[in-house]
């Protein structure tokens, strides 16, 4: 009976973090329309059912005194029946049969032919990869807007799950397997999606942002992502550049076009343009860029980047260069 409130609740929650947050209420794409729709059927039902069962209370109540001084037998037994058994049974058949309708449409795709995305998750970040492109990103992917898109998932340590509210359902990565989903925006746009599975002490830090946008601009977004980072252009940036060679960023992290060619942290080449730093931990600026060089386990604890000793004079320098990839 607690439920009804439970969902009220959940909608003055919801409607509390319209902000920033992402409502899966507020669908963009094919995905979570239908999501969005089966809430509202079950909303719809469980106000009916709270409604009946209030009504009843307050029957019950009123004319209690009334039914002991008659009670007549086979009468209430049908009533226990259709109420009890036959209109529950009723509406969990209609939920099930939408649930699987929907559960059908959504894995049934994407289209042949349809743009591949490659989404890996690690402890705390997504590696970004679109299959043929040289290239990778991080924690930020863009899509055709109205095209479906085909997204590849795999994880190389724990659980995740790939979520993106205004877009499509949750779908976990599981360790050693590969698994697909697909995604389709209706509108041009920025969705923040979210990892929706506990991995572990920066689970909340591991957000990224889908950009959904016309083919024109999605193709500019490949051919970037397949050719070289931009070279320094200030002195500063050139020192910086040499810094990052020289000390250990190099040994974790990737700038296409230069030596720099580490594995374990996510490719730098576009770094400055992106959305934030650390998956969502921080803004993506000068101040916070340098606190995550100096020692991202302030920033982030927990996160597998150690503490770099870099001297406090190639501080801005790096900063400089990083900032200038984009
Ligand atoms: Cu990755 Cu939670």
């Amino acid at each position: 009976r607690l439920a009804p409130v439970a969902v009220l609740g959940g909608v003055l929650a919801l409607a509390g973090c319209s902000g920033q947050a992402p409502s899966a209420l507020d669908p963009a794409g094919t995905g979570a329309g239908r999501v969005a729709d089966l809430w509202w059927v079950l909303f719809w039902i469980s106000i009916a059912v709270f409604v009946e069962v209030m009504v009843l209370l307050a029957w019950a109540l009123l004319f209690r005194r009334r039914r002991d001084a008659r009670v007549r037998h086979g009468q209430p037994l049908r009533f226990v029946v259709v109420a009890g058994a036959g209109v529950p049974l009723v509406i969990l058949v209609t939920v099930y049969a939408l649930g699987l309708r929907d559960l059908a449409a959504l894995g049934d795709g994407p289209e042949p032919g349809a743009t591949t995305i490659e989404v890996t998750g690690h402890q705390w970040w997504w590696e970004v990869r679109v299959p043929g492109v040289a290239g990778a990103t991080a924690n930020e992917l863009h899509i055709p807007v109205g095209e479906q898109v085909r997204i590849r998932l795999r994880t190389v340590d724990v659980l995740h799950s790939f979520w993106v509210p205004q877009l499509m359902p949750k779908t976990d990565l599981i360790a050693g397997e590969v698994r697909e989903t697909w995604l389709r925006a209706e509108r041009a746009g920025s969705y923040r999606g979210q990892c929706a599975e506990y991995c572990g002490t920066q689970h909340a830090h591991m957000a990224f942002l889908v950009v959904a946008e016309p083919r024109r601009d999605f193709d500019a977004w490949l051919a970037r992502l397949g050719s070289p980072a931009a070279g320094p252009q200030t002195d500063a940036q050139r020192r910086g550049q040499q810094a990052f060679a020289q000390g250990s960023c190099a040994g974790c992290h990737a700038i296409r076009g230069t030596d720099a060619n580490g594995q374990v942290g996510p490719d730098l080449s576009d770094v400055g343009a992106r959305w934030s730093i650390g998956a969502g931990a921080v803004p993506n600026d000068g101040g916070h860029l340098g606190g995550w060089i100096a020692n991202s386990q302030t920033v982030k604890p927990g996160n597998h980047m150690p503490p770099q000793p870099v001297p406090a004079a190639q501080l801005p320098d790096l900063i400089a260069y990083l900032q200038s990839l984009k």
